[in-house]
């Protein structure tokens, strides 16, 4: 393809144009992504955004509302257009890559609008890169010191009716499958309940929430998502379907606006990926470009992990996270030791001993134990505030025992904080419990938010709680401590800025057993976007009824699509989830999930198409060996896998996790075949993944 010619701006170096007349266009380094924008007539700031010469966004306004004051939305003057380009490699602290390129031209236009005796300031910043564009708002000091958003108005106008891989918009989860429609069926879905739960916090049926993955009539792939979300709701996108129009919409505060903000104050940004091929969204890194470098001055404390937890056993129902059946009670008078067991306790020492051997034998980092704490039986559902204190173990649980047992063996414990939604309570308890962890030689702590957030008319998206969260993963910074947070706010990239942030759940994971198995090829191009999952995948036993007496529970994989699974969804994080015994069954299968690496100096998207499958191989960070894995939809596939990423010249060892011929995800997903092979980059090996299947390759050089 021909690239187009482009404008050269030194690294640093800043053009000031002159204000007025006519579009201003921004072109990426390689020209094929052209933005433009505008003042219309009445002064209204408007922008379009072309990708190989396909209007990709429409003309589209940008502004804001405001609570009792003026809008800023039109009567704006160009002060000042200043531009700028970047071109600078950095090195992640864990990634799918040990470096990135942060290749783009800026221009940040400085508007200025005059509401009643004052002059307004508002800077909105461009980048356009070689795969996408994006854009924040500035606002500079000036005479108005604090502003109240009562709505941000930032559109994007589809330059067509697209194809949509969509979830509704919900102030409080993202667990929910994907659906994909056109853009102009979305409604129809949440008004014919197509979809369940649709708008549980009264969210408009035309929302979405980002990322939203996207295709053209055309075969471009689009992806629409935000970067740096800081002090500042989450957003969600509204589509006015008669003109095919996405609107900002922000998660509201319990007075019904949506944020507060001081100057100067930048919102975070708004960013459409692009890509002539659906692995061009996989492999962009636009998000974390857009975040701030790392502000943690000593990161050599943080790890990847991989671990194991008392945990699939809860989720199953084979145990439980509580100690007695009691309930209705107050956590600060409640005397466990007159209370009677239930004796289904998942967290006491002897169980959780025989965790730590097997997690210890196999090379494992870490053991999560949830339940470990007083208070579980009274939390779900209750809105309590004080529900959990987070320094108080079970009488069975053993915390200085079980912690020097695993750190003889060589593994550390995760901690579990479920906070239940309290924010306020858990805010409190922080600073102890954080120190509980320090003192033990815990490292890392897996901290939950389910329920409805406190105090009551929060959200789990809105401005305050947004605030919590980055503020519990900076405080356990300052202790050394890596958080993997479910529940909290879908991420944005701000792990690049935050390393010690391994992990966020914020989509369904494993632990929804009956998931369409389209739903993990749609994930990576959604919801890693922003940053890890903490998927925990592994399962090898997929009857639950075979375990847990009375379940009906099917886990709807086949074990060599579990093991895809730690090739397709990138974590520095990575769990094995399903029971030692189970793993105990099939220890020529775990052989990939004790092998496979989670941080890595190269990754190669091979082939992919949201909803459909997804094929990756990628270097690990600490040897010359490469992994290739893959996982399809309820379709089975054959393909054909080029080793042209080997090292040329060199010998492997290939061993090939695959669905047996005979697998199917519903009716024999545990039959697997493992053969081995000596290969070279010269070599092409045959796949099959059976429906709802994958497969799983280790080469290790000889
Ligand atoms: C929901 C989390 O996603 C799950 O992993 C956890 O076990 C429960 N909450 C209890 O905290
Ligand atoms: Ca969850």
């Amino acid at each position: 393809m021909l690239k187009k010619s482009f404008f050269l701006f030194g690294t640093t170096a800043m053009l000031v144009s002159c204000a007025g007349g006519g579009a201003e266009q921004l072109a990426s380094p390689d020209g094929n992504v052209q933005l433009s924008f505008e003042l219309s007539k009445d002064g209204t700031p408007t922008y379009s955004v072309k990708f190989d010469d396909e209007e990709i966004i429409k003309p589209s306004t940008l502004g804001f509302i405001l609570k009792d004051a003026a809008p800023m939305t039109s009567g704006f003057k160009v002060e000042k257009i200043t531009r700028e380009s970047g071109d600078e490699t950095w090195a992640p602290v864990w990634g799918e890559n040990d470096s990135i390129r942060d290749h783009y031209n800026g221009m940040t236009v400085q508007l200025t609008q005059q509401a009643g005796d004052t002059l307004r300031k508002l800077d909105i910043q461009f980048r356009v890169y070689d795969d996408g564009a994006a854009f924040r708002y500035i606002f500079p000091d000036q005479e108005t010191k604090t502003f109240v958003i009562a709505d941000e108005l930032s559109q994007m106008a589809m330059g067509g009716d697209y194809t949509a891989w969509w979830i509704p918009g919900d102030y409080d989860t993202q667990e929910y499958e994907y659906t994909k429609s056109k853009l102009s069926e979305i409604s129809s879905y949440a008004e014919k309940g197509k979809i369940e739960n649709v708008s549980q916090t009264g969210f408009s049926p035309t929302g979405v929430q980002t990322s939203l993955m996207l295709k053209t009539p055309s075969g471009k792939y689009v992806n629409l998502h935000e970067a740096a979300l800081v002090d500042y709701p989450a957003m969600h996108l509204n589509l006015d379907e008669s003109n095919l129009t996405f609107t900002s919409w922000l998660t509201p505060s319990p007075d019904g606006t949506k944020a507060t903000i001081d100057v100067p104050f930048k919102t975070p940004w708004r960013v459409v990926m692009l890509g002539e091929k659906a692995t061009d969204i996989l492999a962009t890194n636009i998000i974390y470009n857009l975040n701030e470098p790392n502000a943690l001055e000593d990161t050599s404390w943080i790890h990847p992990t991989k671990y194991m937890g008392v945990w699939w056993e809860m989720i199953t129902g084979k145990s439980q996270w509580s100690y007695t059946d009691a309930e209705n009670f107050d956590l600060a008078t409640f005397d466990y030791s007159k209370a009677k067991p239930h004796g289904k306790h998942g967290a006491n020492t002897a169980n959780v001993k025989r965790y730590i051997d097997f997690a210890a034998d196999n090379g494992f980092d870490e053991l999560l134990i949830e339940g470990w704490n007083v208070g579980w039986e009274d939390w779900f559902g209750k809105e309590k505030d004080y529900v959990f204190d987070f320094v108080t173990p079970y009488p069975d649980f053993d915390i200085k025992e079980l912690n020097d047992y695993a750190h003889k063996k060589g593994i550390k414990l995760m901690m579990h904080h479920e906070t239940s939604g309290s924010i306020p309570n858990y805010e409190k308890h922080m600073d102890k419990a954080y120190d509980l962890m320090n003192q033990y030689g815990y490292d890392a702590v897996k901290s939950g938010y389910v329920g409805s957030i406190l105090p009551k008319g929060e959200n789990h998206y809105s401005q305050s709680s947004v605030r919590h969260y980055l503020n519990a993963i900076k405080k356990a910074a300052d202790k050394k401590i890596m958080v993997n947070a479910h529940e909290a706010v879908r991420p944005t990239g701000l792990a690049r800025t935050y390393p010690n942030l391994v992990g966020n759940e914020s989509a369904m994971g494993t632990e929804y057993r009956n998931m369409s198995a389209a739903h993990e090829t749609i994930l990576p191009f959604t919801r890693l976007k922003g940053g890890p999952m903490d998927f925990t995948p592994g399962i090898f036993r997929m009857d639950i009824g075979s375990f847990v007496p009375g379940s009906n529970e099917h886990k709807k994989a086949t074990v060599a699509n579990q093991l895809g699974l730690y090739m397709t969804m990138y974590s520095p994080l990575q769990m094995a989830a399903d029971l030692p015994e189970h793993y105990a069954e099939k220890m020529d299968a775990f052989q990939f999930i004790k092998d496979v690496p989670v941080d890595w100096s190269e990754t190669r998207y091979i082939d992919a198409e949201p909803g459909e499958f997804i094929i990756v191989a990628r270097k690990d960070k600490k040897s010359p060996n490469w992994f290739a894995g893959g996982i399809t939809n309820e379709q089975a596939r054959d393909t054909e896998l080029k080793l042209d990423f080997l090292q040329p010249g060199k010998k492997y060892m290939a061993t090939i996790y695959a669905d047996a011929p005979d697998a199917d995800y519903l009716k024999n997903p545990e039959a697997y075949v493992i053969t081995k092979k000596e290969v070279t980059s010269a070599d092409t090996l045959p796949i099959h993944m059976a429906q709802g299947g994958g497969f799983a390759i280790s080469f290790f050089e000889e």
